[in-house]
């Protein structure tokens, strides 16, 4: 028989080099275990004289509960250095600056539009879009500005080739909708347009809504209406509108619609350059010919139609007086605008 005493120390030393609890478990099922070492010993024990039986029978169970309360009493060391560990190093400092939240906020522009938005949805209207990299049909020829049509030239635009560019404008956005669908439609589609042009009031990117409605028997002075109910929404406050007659190929008649100064209430200030007015969109009719060429019959509807800037738009309701601080990215600038 093995001498017990030997294979104890040899376990309680295994034991005593643990470093964690994975090899102390290992330990434990070497010796104890269904096949351990000691276990084993006691399965030999029907080999001895029934005279030996007892002394070593005593002497393997003594060195099996030794090993056992020695596994346990390590265990828990490991454990204690394991939670000191852990705690230590996930210690927080409270004393330490806090990093601070800041909170985001939303660009005027958005704002601005948003508020377009809500008094558009409020009129049962829908809300679209249409590429900002448009064909040269779209942008022009549906709009009934042909080829060599001295509108094309003014509009400073940037090709990409013969037929692409980037939109000049959001009108586009009125081809491709009444093209695919059927009237009547009630639509405002805002968006990015673009132009080769940038000074103060001008940038060569800047935002656009395009609006328009065509049903049976709607009329101009609805588009009055609508814009006079718009603009007092927009700038919640009473407003006279004027309409001026003007040109747009899109538009038979077509108008620049002027409404009192937002800042001096048409007294005259520097901001209307003392005229007492603000020119803020274009508009009219639908052009029989535009809306020919989407199968829309101009005998049976009519429409009107109206392209406004947002970017202006929300200048005059913020009071900011410079164009290009929409587009620096100046936190400073941006942090002030929370509320519409
Ligand atoms: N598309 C014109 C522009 O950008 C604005 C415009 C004028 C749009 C009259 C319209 C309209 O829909 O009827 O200059």
């Amino acid at each position: 028989m093995v001498d017990v005493s030997k294979i104890l120390n040899e376990a309680l030393r295994e034991c005593n080099d643990c470093a964690d609890l994975d090899s102390l478990d290992q330990v434990r099922v070497k010796y104890l275990g269904k096949k351990g070492e000691i276990t084993s010993l006691l399965k030999q024990l029907g080999k001895l004289s029934p005279a030996e039986r007892p002394r070593v029978g005593n002497e393997i169970n003594t060195a099996k509960t030794q090993l056992l309360l020695s596994v346990e009493e390590h265990r828990k060391i490991l454990e204690k250095t394991f939670l000191d560990q852990s705690i230590a190093d996930e210690t927080i400092d409270v004393s330490l600056p806090g990093r601070g939240n800041s909170e985001g906020t939303i660009h005027p522009v958005n704002l601005a539009l948003a508020r377009i938005e809500e008094f558009f949805i409020g009129l049962g209207f829908d809300i679209g879009e249409g590429p900002e990299i448009e064909s040269s049909d779209y942008n022009f020829t549906h709009l009934n500005i042909p080829e060599h049509h001295p509108a094309r030239a003014m509009h400073d635009t940037f090709y990409f080739d013969d037929k692409l560019l980037l939109r000049t404008h959001t009108s586009p956005v009125q081809i491709r909708t009444m093209e695919k669908n059927k009237p009547p439609f009630k639509l405002i589609a805002p968006g990015k347009a673009y132009r080769c042009d940038s000074d103060l009031t001008h940038t060569p990117m800047f935002h656009q809504v395009e609006g328009f409605c065509v049903d049976k028997n709607v009329s101009f002075a609805d588009l009055r209406s609508v814009l006079l109910d718009f603009f007092q929404f927009f700038f919640d406050k009473e407003l006279e509108l004027r309409m001026r007659p003007s040109y747009f190929p899109f538009t038979e008649p077509s108008a620049e619609v002027d409404i009192s100064c937002v800042k001096c209430d048409g007294s005259g200030c520097r901001l209307c350059s003392h005229t007492g007015w603000i020119e803020v969109l274009g508009c009219g009719m639908v052009h029989p010919k535009v809306l020919s060429g989407v199968d829309v019959d101009p005998e049976n509807y009519t429409g009107w139609a109206f392209g406004l800037g947002i970017d202006r738009l929300a200048m005059l309701r913020y009071s900011i007086d410079d164009l290009r601080s929409f587009f620096e990215n100046d936190i400073r600038f941006l942090e002030q605008f929370i509320r519409n």
